[in-house]
């Protein structure tokens, strides 16, 4: 089995999951760095599996990706549909699955492509009900992106003016607002596979990546709380379809609330989340490539896979068996072989 990895900026993580797979894998597993260029029309499989750390950054990754996958490489994570998800999306689904899901509401830009003007944008309401969206998401809210990550663009809002304030220096990023959970405990949950969870206790008040965010704490949440966040994450990745991940709760009065779980390239260095976050994720990630993906019985299935590969039209049961029945010399043959796909 051949893996790639394709990595941004960070470090420890690739080492450290290209070692454990090469060990753990005595011989059968070969694991590196990806490497490529121009990539061709026809270009041969390369890989067995891509772990994917930044194609959401970099557009020529995530085409590469959508080809390779062509060729039957199994990409973590779908690049088809992580190209295609958006966070309000996510929370609306997870709100339908029965997750808790803070109230929520998709915004229409601030600015648009020069091309775009007022006559564009007659379906748009004017002017937007600001009382109204406050007035159902509560203050303090949360206007955040609906595609994005790393905090960035992420303001926390007290008063209407604010709001607007803040919503003028948004330009042509399509936000959301979000009621803000004022939490107890703050959980981040990393998943592998769509079912094995981790739940690591996170401080968002300390600054972001500066590894004292996380306090690993195994009894941080009370044991009903615990089966329901794990219960949650496993809900959200399943539906997703993502094989890694990690969704965020703020937790409040008891009740987690999924605010942030579009998360397919997780932080993992090991001076951010720590020695026991980081082996975790490392020996979780190796363990599903390794033994569990093998087994997976249906391979991500895309849409076109009909259309590039067609299946011969089906005949027209009813008549085209009359015909043959009247025409043929063998037709209990033909039946007793169309009985077990039936
Ligand atoms: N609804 C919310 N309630 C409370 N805190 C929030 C909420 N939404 C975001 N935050 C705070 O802002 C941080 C960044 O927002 P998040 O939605 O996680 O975006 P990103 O994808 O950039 O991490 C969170 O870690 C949390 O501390
Ligand atoms: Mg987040």
């Amino acid at each position: 089995m051949k893996v790639g990895i394709l990595v941004g900026r960070e470090v420890t993580f690739p080492e450290a999951i290209i070692n454990s797979l090469n060990e753990a894998g005595k011989g059968k597993v070969e694991a590196e760095l990806v490497t490529v260029g121009g990539v061709r029309l026809d270009e041969p499989k390369k890989y067995d599996v891509i772990i994917d750390r930044i194609s959401h950054e970099v557009p020529y990754y995530r085409a590469t990706l959508k080809r390779f996958a062509l060729e039957g490489t199994h990409i973590i994570n779908n690049p088809f549909w992580w190209s295609a998800d958006d966070k309000f999306f996510n929370f609306a689904l997870a709100s339908k699955l029965g997750v808790a899901i803070p109230k929520t509401v998709l915004l229409p830009q601030h600015s648009y492509i020069e091309d775009i003007n007022s006559d564009s944008l007659r379906n748009l309401e004017f002017p937007v009900d600001w009382e109204g969206i406050v007035e159902y998401t509560g203050l303090p809210a949360f206007l955040k992106p609906f595609d994005g990550g790393g905090w960035k663009n992420v303001s926390k809002i007290e008063s209407l003016e604010q709001l607007l304030y803040e919503y003028n220096q948004t330009g042509e990023l399509c936000m959301t607002l979000q009621e803000g959970i004022d939490f107890d405990q703050f959980v981040r949950c990393y998943c592998v596979g769509q079912k094995n969870v981790l739940i690591m206790p996170y401080d968002p008040t300390k600054p972001y990546l500066s590894g004292e965010q996380y306090v690993p704490n195994p009894d941080y949440l009370e044991p009903k709380l615990k089966k329901r966040v794990e219960k949650d994450v496993r809900t959200i990745c399943k539906a997703l379809g993502y094989d890694l991940n990690t969704v965020e709760f703020a937790i409040k009065d008891g009740v987690p609330y999924a605010i942030d779980f579009m998360n397919p390239a997780p932080d993992a260095e090991l001076a951010s989340v720590g020695e026991y976050n980081h082996r975790w994720i490392v020996d979780a990630l190796t363990n599903f490539i390794i033994n569990e993906l093998p087994k997976r019985k249906t391979k991500p299935s895309y849409r076109w896979d009909a259309m590039l590969n067609p299946r011969p039209a089906a005949p027209k049961k009813t008549r085209a068996r009359k015909t043959t029945a009247k025409k043929t010399a063998t037709p209990k043959k033909s039946r007793a072989k169309k009985a077990p796909s039936e």
